[in-house]
């Protein structure tokens, strides 16, 4: 019996979709890339933008073909799409013949769905409001040298452009020493790179502790190894954690702290919480105790009444900070967003020109960095 994960989306995902693996070996499937020959098909859906959506609603119709070719295919979508206020009916609708959609709360009981689709060959629909921590999920790692391992899940931050917080629940942080006993765990069985993952690592909390203590003693244990994290909030990126990134050896010098835009008009309307100056402050600090650490950050154009000038701002920003790697994406309307209803929506061909001339301006610093 065979299985095959495709996913879509954040490193988060790619970090589920190790689990969604885990648990069909357990149950004796072996993992394929080939379509038509599996016998179980699953989806790990995101819904970040309207770009990703339809990108994969396109791929979920070769679901079709497939099942035409091969009626005893399983197939099952699953992750954040799934987990959209009415995303299942909406999936259902458009794919009548998917046999199983969860959602990212209970992504754990794929084994029993299943089950029970096999027993009754009946459509299987569970997705659960609220989402807990389960430690004991089995997880297929890629035999690379490198790991993901998850610190929180969910987010209450509410940056009012934003689906996650919809779709991944409120934020909750695995126990401290569970994350050093996985972390030590890899160190023995040689893995040399581990990156810890969350929506905003900075908010991590675990009785008194919080995220720079975690990556202190996490950084202590004996072996040849890094250690990375993604994402960072800027409005928590404390002193401490700048310390303790500089401290060790073995905490990479790479950080992604995402601004989206350089205006603090802006900034307020994406209720990001931090101002320009504040971040760029936060960029002096990280280059006083680090002179060659590489910035890497995301962008958001066209976001909702953005003027011209307001995006020359973002412009600015750049040629001051002169970014390692920049992500940016042309705001995209998310259903139950704050920012979904705000006035002044910016038209698709400003926000195309604006996304070029930002892009060719990071082609141009990247180049003068090399
Ligand atoms: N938790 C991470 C971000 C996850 S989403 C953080 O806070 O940094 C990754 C990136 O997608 C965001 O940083 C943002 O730039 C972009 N993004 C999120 N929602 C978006 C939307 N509605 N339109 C366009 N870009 C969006
Ligand atoms: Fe979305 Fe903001 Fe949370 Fe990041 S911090 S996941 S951008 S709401
Ligand atoms: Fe997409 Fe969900 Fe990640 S919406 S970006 S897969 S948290």
């Amino acid at each position: 019996m065979k299985y095959l994960v495709k996913t879509y989306g954040c490193q988060m995902n790619v970090h589920e979709s190790e689990k969604l693996s885990g648990m069909m070996e357990a149950l004796g499937y072996e993992r394929t890339e080939d379509e038509k020959g599996c016998d179980v098909i699953i989806f790990n859906t995101c819904c970040i933008r309207h770009s990703a959506e339809n990108k994969l609603l396109g791929n979920l119709s070769i679901l079709k073909v497939l099942k035409a070719n091969n009626p005893k295919l399983i197939t099952a979508v699953c992750g954040c799409m799934s987990q959209q206020p009415d995303g299942a009916d909406m999936l259902i609708k458009r794919n009548p013949y998917i046999d199983i959609i969860f959602g990212t709360h209970n992504l754990h009981c794929l084994g029993d769905y299943l089950a029970k689709h096999k027993k009754d060959g009946k459509q299987v629909v569970d997705i659960w409001d609220e989402g807990g921590i389960e430690e004991d999920i089995p997880v297929r790692r890629e035999d690379d040298g490198r790991a993901w391992v998850n610190i929180m899940y969910g987010c209450d931050n509410y940056c009012s452009y934003c689906i996650v917080p919809f779709v991944r629940g409120r934020e909750r942080s695995r126990n401290f020493d569970t994350v050093l006993a996985e972390v030590e765990g890899l160190i023995k069985d040689g893995v040399k790179e581990i990156t810890f993952l969350g929506q905003n690592v900075n908010s991590y909390k675990s009785e008194k502790k919080d995220f720079a203590d975690l990556l202190l003693v996490a950084s202590k244990f004996d072996g040849d190894y890094t250690l990375k994290f993604m994402t960072s909030h800027p409005k928590d990126f404390s002193k401490k954690l700048v310390e303790v990134i500089a401290s060790s050896s073995n905490i990479a010098k790479e950080i992604h702290l995402p601004v989206q835009s350089g205006s603090d008009r802006i900034l307020g309307l994406m209720n990001r919480k931090y101002t320009r100056k504040q971040y760029l402050d936060l960029v002096a600090l990280l280059r006083k105790f680090m002179p060659d650490c590489r910035l890497t950050t995301d962008i958001i154009v066209g976001f909702p009444s953005e003027t011209q000038a307001e995006y020359e701002e973002t412009l600015d920003l750049l040629k001051t900070v002169r970014f390692n790697k920049l992500f940016g994406f042309m705001y995209s309307k998310r259903t139950g967003t704050s920012a979904e209803k705000m006035d002044n929506q910016i038209p698709i061909d400003i926000k195309r020109k604006r996304i070029k001339e930002l892009l060719d301006l990071q082609k141009q610093i990247e180049r003068e960095l090399l």
